[in-house]
Formats: structure tokens, sequence, C-alpha cells
């Protein structure tokens, strides 16, 4: 039975390495050593509620997009447990709508077939899925290239073509893996802001992975910071500040200052 009280996804004590096969065709003894174990993740224990926003920060390597790849079951960790409404669930594919690292979208299918790829692997009515999809292009900043193909759009919008992807999956929890990673910074702020609009319209929870302390700041209800690989959990720091957050007012500047200096600090820079 599900727990009404338990966090929509919690992680405990979850642990994860890789075997790296290094061979030198040049040394025949590194076949005999075999493979050497890479320890990336190190007891791992977090929660996210329902609709809440929470960001990991890490340096490069630390593991944030295979713990991504964990908590939507695309992997198996090593040791430890991932709790979805208080159970233990293996499948968790059908829960989690993931926009991996890169934004994937098919070069050879328009943004509508792209942006109706995942409903379609879902199984959902595509019919309904596509009115929806039309709907909600001019939302996503793509009103009138529905029938474009990728290769003919700015990055910013692949990147929202992507996100709408994800978000039409209707899943509980969203997993954005550094969507603005590849974007200008003005591009960026403006993603940002837009992308709290679709947030707080969607209502799912969001688990973002990013290296920019400000976007942690600026969207986020909760921070985790990574330590460099493996990744451990530095710190959980609770972003208390009403949103917008993002304004010229020297007062809000003020009061993301303590966080950014929390946040640097944790990270060593
Ligand atoms: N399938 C794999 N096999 C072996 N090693 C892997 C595999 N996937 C990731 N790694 C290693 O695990 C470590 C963590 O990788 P990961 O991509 O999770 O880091 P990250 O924190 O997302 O980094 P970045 O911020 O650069 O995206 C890296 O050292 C990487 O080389
Ligand atoms: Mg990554």
């Amino acid at each position: 039975m599900s727990d009404a009280h338990a966090p929509l996804i919690a992680l405990h004590h979850v642990s994860k390495a890789f075997r790296v096969v290094e061979r030198s065709p040049h040394d025949p003894a590194d076949r005999r050593r075999g493979p050497r174990v890479v320890p990336v993740l190190e007891d791992i224990t977090l929660a996210v509620a329902r609709e809440e926003f929470v960001t990991l920060i890490g340096p490069s390597g630390s593991g944030k997009s295979t713990l991504l790849n964990i908590i939507c079951g695309l992997m198996q960790p090593d040791a430890g447990e991932i709790r979805l409404h208080g159970r233990p669930i293996v499948d968790r594919i059908g829960h989690v709508g993931y926009m991996p690292q890169r934004d994937l979208l098919l070069p050879w299918r328009t943004v509508l077939d792209n942006v109706l790829l995942g409903p379609e692997v879902m199984g959902r009515d595509l019919a309904e899925a596509r009115r929806e999809a039309l709907e909600l292009l001019p939302l996503f900043g793509l009103d009138g290239f529905a029938d474009h193909y990728p290769a003919t759009l700015s990055g910013g919008m692949r990147q929202r073509a992507a996100l709408l992807r994800t978000f039409l999956c209707r899943q509980e929890i969203v997993l954005l893996d550094e969507p603005f990673g590849a974007l200008d910074a003005l591009t960026r702020r403006t993603m940002r802001r837009w992308l709290l609009g679709v947030w707080s319209r969607f209502r799912q929870a969001v688990i973002l992975v990013t290296h920019d302390v400000d976007e942690a700041i600026t969207l986020s209800d909760r921070v985790y910071v990574l330590s460099a690989r493996p990744g451990r959990i530095l710190e959980e720091v609770p972003i208390d500040l009403p949103r917008p957050r993002e304004t010229h007012a020297d007062d809000t500047a003020a009061a993301l200052a303590p966080y950014r200096q929390r946040l640097l600090a944790a990270l060593g820079l």
C-alpha cells in the first residue's frame, strides 16, 4: 500500500560503481588485471515531495547524470533503495519523465512529431496528445513551428521542444539534466523564468541538475550539493525565498547573497 505521508520519491543509501575495462593492446598484463572499479555515487539519501522543485549541483563527473539514470530506472544501484510513494518500485520508467543531458531531438521528425515521441512511447492516446501539444506550443515559444525540423530551430527552441516532450508525458516526476547547459547567459535567464511558469502550471515534482549556482538558487525549493567523484551529499540547502527571485531590486540581490555564499563554499569555490 502507498503511504500518503511518504515523500513522492526517496533514495536511501544509494551507491553505484562502474567496472571499467582499460586494455592496452601493447600490454598483455592488462588482460590479467580485470576491470577497474570506479565508485561514482556513495551513500546518497535524499527525498523529493509532491510538486517540489529540487536541484542537484556538483562538479563535473560527480555522478549527477548517473543519479538521474538510477532515479528513472534506466540503471540499477549497487546498494540502497529507491521508494516511490513509500514503496520500493524497481520499474520506475512509467513514473518519471526524463530529459537527458543532450536534447536528443530526432532530426528526421518535425517539432510536433518529436514532441509526441514521449506520449507515443508511453502508449497515450495520440490524437489527444497531439491536441494538447498544439495547444501548448505557444507556451513553449514554438508557435508556428510544429512542422519545422530541429535543424531549423535555435538552441533555446530545441531545448524547449525537448522540455515540452518531457512535460507532455505527464509523469509525477520530471528529471531535467542541465536543460540550459548549452545556452548563452541571456537565454538561460529567460528560460529559467519561463521554466518556473511551466512548473507552476504542470505542478509536477522537478529534479534539476545544474552546474550553475544562480540557477539553483533562483529555481529551487531545495538544493543538494554533491561532492567530487564519488558523489556524496555534502549539504542540503532549503531556499526559503518567495519567487520570482531574479529581479533587479537590491533587497532581492541581498537576500540571494547568503545562499550563493553557502553553495559556493560547499562546492569549494
Ligand atoms: N556507463 C558508464 N560506464 C563507465 N563509467 C561511467 C559510465 N557512465 C558514467 N561513467 C563515469 O561515472 C562518472 C560520473 O559520470 P556522470 O555522467 O554521472 O557525471 P556528471 O556529474 O553528470 O558529470 P557532468 O556534470 O560532466 O555531466 C564519470 O567519471 C564517468 O566517466
Ligand atoms: Mg551529467
